[in-house]
């Protein structure tokens, strides 16, 4: 195997950058260097009060370590590339959004250009690994671009190591991984690649975490776990809406089906929806894949996984309107958290996103507060998701405020779309005194102490609870 001395990342964003940076910072022998296009993320990485582009608990703390030791930022990318033993790409591979496969396929674009800038400036040998979520078979066609664009002699081994990190937690899931998957080609030199990798997890990972497999298994692994996951959550919030209707209350469901050790206790919270870059994509990609494969009722069986989302939270929005009297014209409505989840600024996928939409078609105002999201992103992503509204009208019916208690102020109604901690800790009775009476709270995320709110005297309304108003 290759003694890995010198590491490039390409892609600077939320899977490249965190987890290069703890490879830094858990290997001070190797050089990192994390090079993207966007010279705006990589000066924030670089910035000097570690501004960085990403919030992520503890991510500034590795940062602080490594960076300037063994751990760079640039948007040098050929030098990078040509220096490195192993590269790893993390670009985005988003949802193609028009041509063949539009709406359901990965969009390549990234993931190609990459390989190719790699084809082009490598002058020795190199270990490529994909770490991006990709379709299955990405790996041969890197292999295919990557030998017939580059110079004469050198040889390219392509890993498959996809990330499982979920966001708000992606340092301590780096740092304690259930698993490192790799996937390699099962020849002499496939598997000795694989070899190399191991070897750099291997100076923090237990290798009874480093699983090895073929280079298929692994890439259909990852749309796998994140399809399985994204289930328990359809399926628990399908049962969600059974609870609603006979009383039963979701919670005590939950709990009693978790205690199955075969079920498991994990990721059985009842929400407004999952949200984030990946499930959707990820399940859209695997219904596609199971279509190319002539298996629809595979393919049918995934798919409903993002129908019942979208259900849930066509619901939750739906039931907002039914209770305030069947009409929220000229109303104001104060939702708290406008990321797809606590502990992140991420907006992917949001269901803050689709809530506010169909608020807003209701012609409600709407006053969002978000602990970490940057104001400039709330506009773009209403932007997108009211292609036919203007701009300055979204404006004139949305507020942007500075804390919770202020975005509830004057409003019939607090909607509670992510689970920031900090919500649970909200003066409540202040908020109380600011709202038009009757005050109801929408809970998206059962995290409220329901009892206590009743108490100031709250109409709430929470997931999965029958009993309710
Ligand atoms: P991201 O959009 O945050 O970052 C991707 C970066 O790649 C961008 O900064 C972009 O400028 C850069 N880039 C694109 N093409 C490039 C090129 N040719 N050269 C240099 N830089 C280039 O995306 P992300 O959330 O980090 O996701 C990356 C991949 O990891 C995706 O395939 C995603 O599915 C997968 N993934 C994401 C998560 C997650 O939690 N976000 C978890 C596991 C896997
Ligand atoms: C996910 C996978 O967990 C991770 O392994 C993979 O690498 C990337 O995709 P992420 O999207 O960052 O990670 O966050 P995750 O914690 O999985 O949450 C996704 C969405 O599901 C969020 O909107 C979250 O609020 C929601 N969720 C999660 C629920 O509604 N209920 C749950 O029980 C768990």
């Amino acid at each position: 195997p290759v003694n890995v001395k010198k590491i490039c990342c390409i892609g600077a964003g939320y899977v490249g950058g965190p987890t290069c940076a703890v490879i830094a910072l858990k290997c001070p022998h190797i050089q990192v260097t994390i090079v993207d296009l966007n010279q705006a993320r990589i000066d924030a990485w670089n910035s000097p009060d570690y501004a960085l582009p990403i919030y992520e608990p503890g991510l500034v703390d590795v940062v602080r370590v490594a960076r300037g030791r063994n751990l760079f930022f640039s948007t040098s990318i050929d030098v990078a590339v040509q220096e490195a033993d192993l590269i790893f790409v993390s670009v985005n591979t988003p949802t193609k959004k028009s041509g063949v496969g539009a709406g359901f396929a990965a969009d390549l674009n990234y993931v190609e250009s990459a390989t190719r800038h790699i084809a082009a400036v490598a002058t020795s040998s190199k270990i490529v690994v994909e770490k991006s979520t990709v379709p299955m078979r990405t790996a041969e066609s890197m292999r295919t671009i990557l030998e017939a664009n580059s110079k004469p002699g050198l040889r390219f081994d392509i890993l498959s190591n996809p990330e499982f990190l979920a966001e708000g937690t992606a340092i301590d899931d780096l740092f304690a991984p259930d698993r490192v998957l790799i996937g390699s080609l099962q020849t002499p030199e496939g598997k000795s690649a694989c070899q190399s990798l191991t070897n750099v997890y291997a100076n923090w990972v237990p290798v009874d975490r480093i699983l090895t497999v073929g280079v298929w298994s692994s890439e259909l692994s990852k749309l796998a776990a994140n399809a399985m996951l994204a289930q328990r959550i359809s399926s628990i919030n399908a049962l969600s809406a059974i609870c609603e209707a006979t009383g039963a209350n979701i919670e005590e469901v939950a709990h009693a089906v978790g205690r199955d050790t075969r079920v498991g206790p994990k990721f059985l919270r009842a929400s407004v929806g999952f949200g984030g870059s990946c499930f959707q994509k990820d399940i859209l990609n695997l219904v596609y894949l199971s279509e190319s494969l002539h298996l629809p009722e595979v393919a049918a069986y995934w798919r409903q996984v993002v129908t019942l989302n979208e259900y849930q939270k066509r619901r939750f929005s739906k039931r907002v309107v039914d209770t305030l009297f069947n009409t929220i014209t000229n109303k104001n409505i104060a939702v708290l958290g406008f990321a797809f989840k606590a502990d992140t600024g991420d907006t992917r996928e949001s269901p803050a996103i689709t809530l506010i939409r169909d608020f807003l078609s209701e012609r409600a105002h709407v006053t969002v507060y978000d602990p970490q999201v940057e104001v400039s992103q709330i506009w773009f992503d209403l932007s997108e998701a009211l292609p036919d509204v203007p701009l300055e009208q979204i404006k004139k019916q949305v507020t942007i405020a500075n804390t919770a208690l202020s975005a509830a102020q004057n409003s019939e109604a607090v909607v509670v779309a992510t689970e920031w901690k900090e919500f649970r800790d909200i003066d409540w009775r202040a908020v109380y005194d600011t709202m038009k009476k009757p005050a109801f709270v929408f809970d998206g995320r059962m995290i409220l102490d329901r009892d206590a709110l009743r108490e100031i005297g709250f109409e709430v309304m929470t997931i999965g609870r029958g009993d309710q108003l």
